[in-house]
Formats: C-alpha cells, structure tokens, sequence
C-alpha cells in the first residue's frame, strides 16, 4: 500500500482517491500522526500540498530522512517545495499566485513518471509560492511557460516532486502520473477491488470476532446497511441488529427498510419506541435540545435493546473513512457547528469494544462494496437522512400531528423525485415544516394554515452544497399535489440558499 501525508491541502482527499481508483490501497495520516515505517507493508509515499508556505516560520515540515532513496517518495505542490527547501533549494513567493491550467511545453519523456505524457499536457496549478533554484542533485522533468520547475526529481533516487496537482482532475494526465508513480515506480499491484475488499475483510471480521456476538444499530442508510451486510457474512447470526421506529422516519420507512433487511436475511430487530421519542420531545422547540433529546432517547431503547442480547462483546458501526481522517486531521476536529458527528457518538456504555469494517473506504467505495454484497439499490442510492429525522425538519416543537403532516409533504416530493428520474440528480433533498401560519383561499374560505419548504442540494460530501435548479413544471406539479392533497398545507416554497452559507437542514 501506499502513504499519503497530509500538510492540510484540500485536494489531499483526492490523491487517496485518485489512487484507489487505480485500484490501489492507500492511507491518509496527519503529517504530525505518521506510522512508523513498515518497509514491507509500504510501498511508497506521497506528501502532499498545503495551505501553508514553505517559507513561514512554523511551516508544517517532516523529515524525510527515514523514505528518501529507501523508498519511493512523491512530494505534490507544498510536499515538492518542502524537499527542495530542506535540501537548499531556494524558493520564493510567486509575483502573482499561479492558480488554474496550464500546458507542459517541456516533458522529460524518460522519466519514469511521466511515460507516455503527451506534449503540452495540461496541468492544474494553485501555489502562492514558486521554486526558484532547485538543490544540485535535483533535475527538471517538466516545465510549463510560467513555472520552470513544473516536475523535478532527484538523481539517483526515486524521489519526484511536482509543483501542479495532479489529483485534479483539470490536470489530464495527472492520473497516469499517479499510475506511474504507484505501479510503475513503487511496484504495486492494481488488485484492490471491491471483491477482494470483500474477501480480505470478511476473514478479518472472521478472525477478530470468533464466536462472539455483535450489536448493531441499523439506520436505513448506506453506511450502516453495508456494514451489517458484511459482518452478517463473516459472523452470521451472531450478529444481532437493531432498527428503531423513533417517529421521526419518511412515510412508510421502518416497515420498508425491516422488510428489505430481512429479505438480506440479517437477524433485525424492529423496536417501536416512538412514543418515547415524542414524550421526550414534548415542548422542545430549541434545535440543539432537541438533537440531545432524540440522541439520549435512542441511546436508552438501544441500550435496553442490547442487554437483551446475552453476552453481546462487541458494537458494529458504519463509520466511514472521511469520518476518521476528519477526527485525527492536521488541524484537529474541525469546530462543531451542528452535534451530528457519527464518530464516538454512542457512550461507552456495556464495554462493548467497537468493529467499523468500513472505516477505510470512502462513500462511493461504500456503495461498490455493496454492488458486490447485491444490497438493494433503493438503500445503496438513498440520499443522506439525518439521524434526528424529521424532529430537525419541523421548526420548533415536535408532535406526532405535525409529523404526520410532514411525511405525507416528503413522501409526495420524495416520490415525485423518483418517478420523474431526478432523484439520482440530487444528492440530498426534504421538505421543511415551518412555524408559520399563512392566509389562503380555498374555494370560498379564507384558510391560515401551514408553510412547507421543499430543499434539494447538489453537494460531494454536504460540506457544501448548491440549491438544485429543478424544472418550474416539476415544482409547480409537487407543490399543486401538496397543497390539494395534504390536509393542513396552503403554501409551499423552494429554498434557493447555498451552502454556506445557509446550511442543508433549517435547524
Ligand atoms: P447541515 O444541515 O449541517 O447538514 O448542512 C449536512 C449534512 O448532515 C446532515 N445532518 C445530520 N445528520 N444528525 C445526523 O445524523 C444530525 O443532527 C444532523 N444534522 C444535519 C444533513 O442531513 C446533511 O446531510
């Protein structure tokens, strides 16, 4: 497998990605967090850009003395400026930020990493500072009109730099480098697959879990879904699931997803806890007290349901890679804006010890993994559901009324989405119900009644997102079937907000 360092660039995600795309195991660490260096279980490293400049006096900085020339080592943007400068390379600030494409005009073709380029291949920029004069054992591989030390590497050695970012997609080749460096250089071999993912993990969970039993939350999304799938596989009734009804869920979902869940044959346990959910919610209007509510019920009925199981030893979660790359990252847990973070969300209660067999794969990674597991598409391809459901789309106070009226609102949206062929289109979409009464006319009456606002976001990973632009006819046939159809409705708005900075759910 391959090491990626991060110094805290944005695209340092990418790299990760770019590589498994290539069909290759890689692993992000905080440049301050490294592992120690297994030279048989590693094959190369790549350091990667930052926001930083070399030139600062606490620029982040990593001695490299342990990998160069005892493995191959690529330093992109920041990590490329880093070798140079620790190696009397002069570097300085660029007159004007280079940010954006540019071409190769020169192309050393014999170097190993940049095989088969084409001329004037076109390459993606964004660096505020500029290397000048490379150390003399370091030679140009690659230049564009602007920057001159577009690619270097080091005589004798297998250690590359690149000043662009070739983990962007606007960089055309920047793959193939990618190749060129993991395959061709390093020597690894492209057989990570979701199948073999299957197989190796299987026989870890196999492994690590013997004969002992597994609890574990089911929620109706992905993440969870898959996960159980797979321990299911490696363990199979020794895994015991757990599905709350908290009354928050869509229209019809709890009986929905436990039928699909069985149909998988997991061992699922269905548990209608919604009036508890409803008496703990009982006059909360603040959006925070409610999310603590709804956590604290579900921790209840969830730890009642697990001591049930006798002699459960472990919790099954679906954490995901981002999650635990987001919690050790350079910058230390990005500040909380809203209490939704999965890791360590549940106490440490029973002393349960924890198994996460997706912990290293990212979303799409996720879902081709349970292509392969043959998971329904209906869950696979299922937008984001926050936890606290529907509690944090009904402004103010929650009561089982307006969460009635609430789900025949989504549910018609929802369905609409889905039969006119826009739901894939959308990554995350719901209805709000908001605490405002609004005169209409209904036939002869006056009537004052409910608002409803329909959201639908284009977003990668909902850190940021883009009001989806949904044809008028579309919105104008949901909100007609709204107001005529759910009793207590006279008004409906679309939310055109952006995130940020509104963000994607109201409360
Ligand atoms: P925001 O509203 O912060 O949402 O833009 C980003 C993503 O997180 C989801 N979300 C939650 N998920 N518990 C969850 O499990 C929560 O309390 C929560 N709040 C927001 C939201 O649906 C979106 O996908």
């Amino acid at each position: 497998k391959i090491l990626i360092y991060d110094f805290g660039s944005q695209y340092t995600q990418l790299i990760a990605r770019r590589i498994r795309e290539l069909n290759v195991y890689c692993e992000i660490y905080p440049y301050n967090h490294t592992p120690a260096i297994d030279h048989s279980e590693y094959k190369g490293v790549i350091l990667s850009g930052s926001p930083h400049s070399v030139l600062e006096e606490d620029a982040p900085n990593f001695d490299v003395s342990n990998i160069r020339g005892k493995m191959p080592l690529l330093g992109v943007c920041y990590g490329a400026q880093m070798l140079a400068h620790q190696n009397g390379g002069k570097i300085a600030r660029s007159e004007v930020r280079e940010y954006g494409r540019a071409n190769l005009d020169f192309i050393y073709h014999n170097s190993p990493l940049l095989k088969g380029i084409p001329e004037n291949s076109q390459v993606w920029m964004s660096h505020g500072d500029t290397i000048l004069e490379l150390p003399e054992n370091f030679k140009i591989i690659a230049s564009t009109s602007n920057v001159k030390v577009a690619a270097y590497r080091i005589e004798g050695e297998d250690t590359f730099g690149l000043q662009f970012h070739p983990e962007v997609t606007h960089s055309t080749d920047g793959k193939m480098m990618l190749q060129d460096f993991v395959v061709g250089v390093c020597g690894c071999s492209q057989d990570w697959t979701p199948e073999s993912f299957v197989d190796t993990t299987v026989a870890e969970l196999k492994e690590q879990l013997g004969n002992d039993k597994v609890i574990l939350g089911l929620s109706g999304g992905v993440d969870s879904s898959v996960a159980a799938v797979l321990l299911h596989k490696a363990i199979g009734a020794n895994l015991h699931c757990i599905f709350v009804d908290n009354g928050l869920l869509r229209k019809n979902e709890f009986e929905d997803v436990l039928d699909s869940y069985k149909h998988m044959g997991l061992n699922v346990k269905g548990v209608n806890a919604k009036d508890e959910f409803y008496a703990a919610l009982e006059g909360v209007k603040d959006p925070e007290a409610k999310r603590k509510a709804i956590g604290k019920v579900f921790v209840d009925v969830f730890e009642k349901e697990s001591k049930l199981v006798d002699d459960a030893k472990w919790l099954g979660q679906g954490t995901i890679y981002p999650d635990v790359i987001e919690s050790v990252s350079v910058k230390g847990p990005s500040a909380t804006i809203k209490s939704h973070h999965n890791v360590g969300g549940l106490p440490d209660y029973m002393k349960l010890k924890v198994v996460e067999p997706l912990n290293t794969l990212f979303k799409d990674e996720v879902r081709a993994v349970g292509h392969t597991l043959e998971i329904d598409d209906a869950i696979l391809q299922r937008h984001p559901f926050p936890g606290p459901g529907l509690g944090i789309r009904i402004l103010g106070d929650v009561t089982a009324e307006k969460v009635r009226v609430l789900q025949e609102v989504d549910h018609i949206f929802i369905s609409s989405l889905k039969s006119s062929g826009l739901y894939n289109d959308v990554w995350q979409a719901g209805a709000m119900l908001l605490p405002v009464q609004s005169v209409g006319v209904m036939g002869d009456e006056r009537t004052y009644e409910n608002v409803v606002a329909l959201r639908a976001v284009a977003s990668l990973d909902g850190m940021t997102a883009d009001w989806v632009h949904l044809p008028y006819e579309f919105l104008a046939e949901v909100s007609n079937n709204i107001i005529n159809r759910v009793k207590g409705v006279n008004r409906v708005v679309y939310d055109i907000s952006s995130k940020p900075p509104a963000t994607i759910e109201w409360e």
